[in-house]
Parts: structure tokens; sequence; C-alpha cells
């Protein structure tokens, strides 16, 4: 597979949403084949810095390879953004302008021999990086039928889930991503509208093996801390259960209360730290979908750091310094302003 075949899906509403800007320092979540990457680093050239980061061993030298000509401005991290927060601190990058999550898979992972894709025969993996303990595998040919059956229930909303994961026990062992289409086509019938039988089995085992959901409300509480004053967040997501983390999430940070309905005074103490830009979330145009139909499903949100705090106005003046020395220097360590900057994050 080369670098050139993932097509970065909404890529002018997601520079826009980022309010990217020159000497502006952004984090890349999920770099895949780099390809929002090099948007933004050509959108915030003169003086723009861009981490990025992926689970994917094989998504980092692809994207190293596409990025070479920024290599003095970018820095390509081998990790999950579970520890996103961990990553800035061990690099001194923060705070940030920006910070975007395009998720799910690559066209370069779908495409792959690595399991996700019930067109393609391959051995039923669907780990993002292979220093991952447990496959797909594991978990087809080990849960019980019960647990087979809440796990493709939650995770892929599918209604059949009781059919399936009673044929696929029937099966076992299951070792290829043919074999288990096979089997859920035997359990629910070939066809049932627009997508393949399998379709939502292998989105529930994809997000079991990689923890995608509990990862993403993690990465999210962490990514609100590490954006500077008006900084960005972007989210694109594929999926109704993903899309709903990042709505909730959007939209409690976005409110000074967060009490159930019906308490008469606050108790919660929550203060809104997010601004929503956009209210409706955006989708790709026709057009797009055209030239590339794997965005049909994608949902952007976008939201901005804000404070209405009395000791954000410290946070506020740090935060300039620290930008304009990041963009004077250009250097990734600034100890001090580090220093400055967690005194400032602690600050109740
Ligand atoms: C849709 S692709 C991103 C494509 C990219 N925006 C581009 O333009 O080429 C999603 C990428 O996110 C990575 N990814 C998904 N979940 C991740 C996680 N929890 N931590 C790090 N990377 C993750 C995947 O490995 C994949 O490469």
């Amino acid at each position: 597979m080369s670098a050139t075949t993932h097509i970065p899906v909404l890529l002018n509403e997601t520079i826009e949403a980022l309010a990217v800007e020159p000497g502006g320092r952004y984090i890349d979540c999920t770099l895949g084949g780099g390809g929002h990457a090099a948007a933004i680093l050509d959108h915030s050239s003169p003086g723009g810095q861009l981490l990025g980061i992926d689970a994917d061993p094989d998504a980092i030298k692809i994207s190293q390879a596409r990025l070479r000509a920024y290599s003095s401005s970018t820095l390509l991290i081998n990790d999950n953004f579970v520890n996103l927060q961990a990553i800035c601190i061990k690099y001194d990058f923060l705070p940030v302008h920006g910070i975007l999550f395009d998720l799910g898979l690559s066209s370069l992972q779908l495409d792959s021999e690595r399991g996700f894709s019930f067109q393609r025969d391959a051995p039923l993996d669907m780990r993002l990086s292979p220093s991952q303990e447990v496959t797909a595998a594991d978990i087809v040919n080990t849960y019980s039928e019960n647990e087979l059956a809440h796990l493709i229930k939650t995770y892929g909303e599918e209604s059949h889930s009781h059919k399936i994961a009673r044929r696929i026990v029937q099966e076992r062992p299951i070792k290829t991503t043919l074999q288990l289409a096979r089997t859920i086509e035997q359990a629910v019938g070939s066809r049932r509208g627009k997508i393949h039988p399998a379709t939502r089995t292998f989105q529930a085992l994809r997000i079991a093996v990689n923890q995608e959901l509990e990862h993403l409300e993690a990465a999210l509480r962490q990514a609100i801390d590490l954006l500077g004053f008006e900084g960005r967040l972007v989210v694109i997501s594929y999926h109704s259960l993903e899309d709903r983390i990042v709505k909730q999430f959007m939209q409690q940070e976005s409110k000074d209360c967060i009490c159930p309905p019906g308490i008469p005074t606050c108790t919660c103490g929550h203060t809104a730290r997010l601004r929503l830009i956009n209210k409706k979330v955006i989708t790709p145009s026709s057009v797009e979908v055209q030239l590339n139909p794997r965005s049909r499903s994608a949902k952007l949100r976008a939201a901005e750091r804000f404070t209405a705090q009395a000791h954000d106005e410290q946070y506020k003046t740090i935060e300039k310094l620290c930008f304009s020395v990041g963009v004077q220097t250009g250097g990734w360590r600034k100890p001090t302003l580090l220093k400055k900057l967690r005194e400032a994050f602690s600050t109740p």
C-alpha cells in the first residue's frame, strides 16, 4: 500500500475548524497516512509545529516519509492517544493551538492483511498495534455465547447479536475474516439492507480489541487540558457510538452546570471549558462522498477552549508568552515555561 491511498476526509473543513494559522502548534492524534498532518503543516507554515501520534507503527513509517519536507517541525510518536497528556509532557509540547482526532481506520489498514475487513481474507487480528495482546481471534474463540452476544449488541448495535453469537460458538475455531463473515451470513442471511451482514460484528470486534470507546473518552478529557486559550478541538468520527461520546463530551464541557435536571441549586461546581464551534455536525458534501465513498459516515465536531474563571487571566498570559516563545525559538523544550504552565494548570 502506498501512502497516497488514504484520502483525508473533510480536509478543508478540518483546517477551517482547527483555525490553523502560521506559527501555530498542533497535535494530530491519529496520523494515519499523514494527509491531515501535511495540510496542517502547510497552513501553519512558517513556524508551525506538529506532534503526530499513531498507535500503528506502519502509519508512523508512512507519515515519516510523507512529511519528510517538514521534519524539523514535526515530532512523530508511535503510541496510543490514551497516553496523550503523558506524551505532551514528555516532549514539552503544550499548550497547543489545536488538536485533531480523525478516528477509526485508514484505508491503508482496511486494505491490509490485518483482519479489519470482511472483504479480504486474513487472520482475525484487528489490533492497531502489534504490541497489544488480545486479537479478534482470541475474543471470537474464547468468549462465552452470552459474552459474544453482549459485545456484538453493545459495540455493533446489531439486532441479531444472539443468533450470530450462537452460530460463532457452533463454528469455532474461527481463524480468518472470511470464515467469520461466512458464519455471520449463515446466521442471518446474506444481505440485509445496504450494509453487509458482517459489518456490525466486525465493528464490534474492532472496538473491543482496541478499547476504542474507553480510549476516546480518556483522550478527550486529556486534550482539553492541553489546549491553550481559544485552542481548538476537532473530532471526526465514523459511527454513532463514537459520535455520541464526542457530542456528549463537548456539550457537557460547554455547560456551567451538569447537575441532573430538577435539582434546585447547583451542587456539581462544574464550569464550562469549551465553546461549541459548530452547533450542527459537519458532514461531507455529496461530491466528497462520490469521490471518496469511505467518507460517507464522517461527522465533524469542533469546540474551542474557553474559560471564564478569574484565575484564568494568569493562564491566558502564560499561554500567550509560551506560544510566542515557542514560535520564536522553534524548540520543543522550554523548561521554565513548562514549570509555570504546570503551576497554572494545577491552580484550582
Ligand atoms: C482515519 S485514520 C487517520 C487518517 C489521517 N487523518 C490521514 O489524513 O491520513 C485513523 C488513524 O488513527 C489511528 N488510531 C486509531 N485509534 C488510535 C488510538 N487510540 N491511538 C493512536 N492512534 C489511533 C489508526 O491507527 C489510524 O492510522
